[in-house]
């Protein structure tokens, strides 16, 4: 197997660093009517949000609060309805995946005809244009403030699917660590797990001979292990976090599943427990992927080995046994850092596994992994494993 055809494009201009919120002022037009998009208020306690509007300086600028986490299209619609009414043209989302994810949606939804929600259906391929954005990143863990995917939800249909269209790439994202210092432990857990997770469905499926893709997924995993305990013990010390915070970007940001297979199947799993149960996004990863590197072991054998080896520092001659202390090692690194990793431990019952499958069908997430073997059948062992 050689390495895939592929094509790369990634247009976000990526300003990192301390101190580099003033840099707003060149951003964004100076003419600029901004609408600010905010969640609960942590950007407000931690002084983001105030450090953003004085870069602004005299534009017209307003402040959108209450985009929740795992947004929810109903939220979102009244985003839409105030720039078409106001005429804002220029979106600045403000803290983690879920206000960026929210602001992609806002942002390709304003100029759409029928309703948003068609969008989200037909996977965001139908957005042809969007209310140009940037983001200042808070939570690093998404990888959204370089990618062009959200993911939106919808509570009365119980709902969670990704979008994906190349006019949501943002324009710029900032990312300054030093804004991601107040997230509660439960968050920098649920973002280092994200970060790994990502970079494990493009790297733990079948070997391409794609050699820089499977050195820097190692490089980003590994930087993930030896920083990930500094940065959730000492959240204030800037050079692991700032290690973190590019590790989470360029998890996902395109270049590591450039020309490789990917896989997935733990994400579309694990959103079907967000929106049944309301588990973190994180939590639902830490809970699904072990099942699924159990269940698939066999189709992703080679590069199990690879990932035992070069990740978890595992030898020896017994391949089944690297295996098995790879996958071991990989829960035990998620319970590290206190998070749960089997459904019990939720309070959730195998009423579960019916549930899941059913939605993964209605969903039509039925043929899921990297060889596309993933059906309902599968999802259904890979759940009732994870209880
Ligand atoms: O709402 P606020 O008050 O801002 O609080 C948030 C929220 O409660 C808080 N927070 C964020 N920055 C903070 C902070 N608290 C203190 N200090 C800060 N600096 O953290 C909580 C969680 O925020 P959220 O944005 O929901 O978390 P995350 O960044 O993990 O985003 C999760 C969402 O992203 C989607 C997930 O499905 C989920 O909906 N994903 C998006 C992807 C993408 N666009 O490529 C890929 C991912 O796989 C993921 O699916
Ligand atoms: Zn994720």
């Amino acid at each position: 197997m050689s390495i895939q055809n592929f094509e790369f494009y990634n247009p976000t201009r990526i300003v990192f660093g301390q101190n580099t919120i003033k840099k707003l002022d060149y951003l964004i037009p100076k003419n600029a009517k901004v609408l600010i998009t905010i969640g609960g208020g942590s950007v407000r306690k931690n002084g983001t949000l105030i450090e953003v509007q004085k870069a602004l300086g005299t534009r017209h600028v307003e402040v959108f609060e209450g985009i929740e986490a795992n947004p929810l299209y109903e939220t979102l619609m009244k985003a839409v309805e105030k720039i078409r009414h106001e005429n804002f043209d220029f979106v600045l989302g403000v803290g983690g995946g879920s206000v960026m994810d929210g602001t992609k949606f806002i942002a390709g939804s304003v100029h759409y005809a029928g309703d948003p929600w068609q969008l989200v259906l037909d996977c965001g391929k139908d957005i042809n244009k969007v209310v140009p954005f940037g983001f200042v990143l808070t939570l690093p863990a998404t990888g959204s403030e370089m990618n062009a995917n959200a993911v939106i939800s919808r509570k009365t249909t119980e709902d969670k699917l990704p979008i994906k269209n190349e006019l949501l790439y943002p324009i710029f994202s900032i990312l300054d660590p030093t804004k991601t210092f107040s997230l509660p432990k439960r968050q920098i857990a649920n973002g280092i797990i994200d970060a790994f997770v990502h970079t494990v469905e493009q790297y733990l499926t079948y070997p391409v001979n794609a050699l820089v893709q499977d050195r820097f997924a190692e490089g980003i995993l590994l930087t993930l292990i030896e920083e990930g305990h500094k940065t959730f013990i000492q959240p204030e010390d800037y050079e692991s976090r700032a290690n973190f915070v590019w590790a989470a970007t360029m998890a996902l940001n395109g270049l590591i599943g450039a020309g490789v297979p990917e896989d997935w199947a733990t994400h579309m799993i694990g959103h079907e427990l967000t929106i049944l149960y309301g588990l973190d996004h994180g939590q639902t990863l830490a809970i699904i992927l072990p099942s699924v590197l159990q269940e698939m072991r066999q189709d992703k054998r080679e590069k199990l080995i690879q990932y035992g080896k070069r990740v978890w520092g595992l030898s020896g001659h017994n391949d089944e046994k690297i295996i098995d202390d790879a996958i071991v090692k990989t829960r035990e690194f998620f319970e590290s850092f206190g998070v749960k990793t089997y459904l019990h431990e939720y309070n959730i019952d195998k009423s579960a596994v019916d549930k899941v499958a059913e939605q993964l069908k209605r969903h039509h997430m039925t043929a899921l992994g990297e060889r596309k073997n993933i059906t309902p059948d599968v999802s259904y062992r890979i759940v009732q494993a994870s209880l």
